[in-house]
């Protein structure tokens, strides 16, 4: 899977291993979510486009670099939430867009309920944050409404994946690298990723 990057770091997978655990506390969910998205900042922005600038030590003028392109984080909602705040450290100046979607139980056909946007991402940087990607149509719609405002770039940071959710995305948006700390083998019958971790939004959010 030409498109997909799994991040290996043994702090990440021990976090992974936290979060697949049944006994894990919404809290602690919480937490870990947030501790594995800071520990995978780092990678999925490394190849962000930068421009020269010059910056004024001190002592002289030294060259130095500004971002190239604005960059907007977009959670999707419940889940995404909880990658949020680790990406906003980096960079902190970044936009950040919200898109809701909920698959339905019966199909896991997505549904997206609520997207709040700028009209237009030209010469923006998006970062699309869902900790799960299972089918993918989740990820294939949120992707799509970002490239339908003319993103420059599109990057997926999930946590868990399974293999029919990087295809669905590579097969719709063949440009967009997918970043995960784990590929797990398969979806169950009700497209539950196994051994997975469940329903994320469930654990991270009470209802
Ligand atoms: C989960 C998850 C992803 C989606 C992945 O959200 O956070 O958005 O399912 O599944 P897919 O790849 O098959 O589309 P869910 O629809 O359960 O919404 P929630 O986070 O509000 O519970
Ligand atoms: N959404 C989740 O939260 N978990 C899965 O395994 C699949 C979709």
């Amino acid at each position: 899977m030409k498109n997909l990057t799994v991040l290996s770091h043994p702090l990440l997978r021990v976090c992974v291993t936290a979060l697949r655990d049944k006994t894990t506390p919404p809290a602690a969910f919480r937490r870990k979510l947030c501790e594995a998205a800071a520990l995978m900042a780092a990678d999925v922005t490394r190849d962000l486009p930068t421009k020269a600038v010059p910056v004024e030590t001190p002592l002289a003028v030294a060259r130095g670099h500004a971002l190239k392109r604005e960059v907007i984080l977009v959670p999707v909602l419940r889940a995404g939430l909880a990658f949020l705040d680790p990406f906003l450290e980096i960079p902190p100046e970044a936009k950040v867009g919200f898109i809701g979607i909920k698959r339905d139980e019966e199909t896991a056909l997505p549904h997206v309920y609520s997207a709040s946007l700028p009209a237009s991402l030209a010469g923006h940087d998006a970062i699309v944050l869902d900790p799960m990607l299972a089918t993918g149509g989740s990820a294939v719609e949120a992707i799509r409404l970002l490239r339908e405002r003319k993103a420059a770039s599109v990057r997926l940071v999930s946590l868990v994946a399974a293999p029919p959710g990087v295809r669905a995305v590579h097969r719709a948006h063949a440009a967009v690298p997918v970043f995960v700390a784990a590929l797990d083998p398969k979806l169950n019958s009700r497209s539950y990723i196994v051994p997975g971790l469940g329903d994320a939004g469930d654990r991270a959010f009470r209802v």
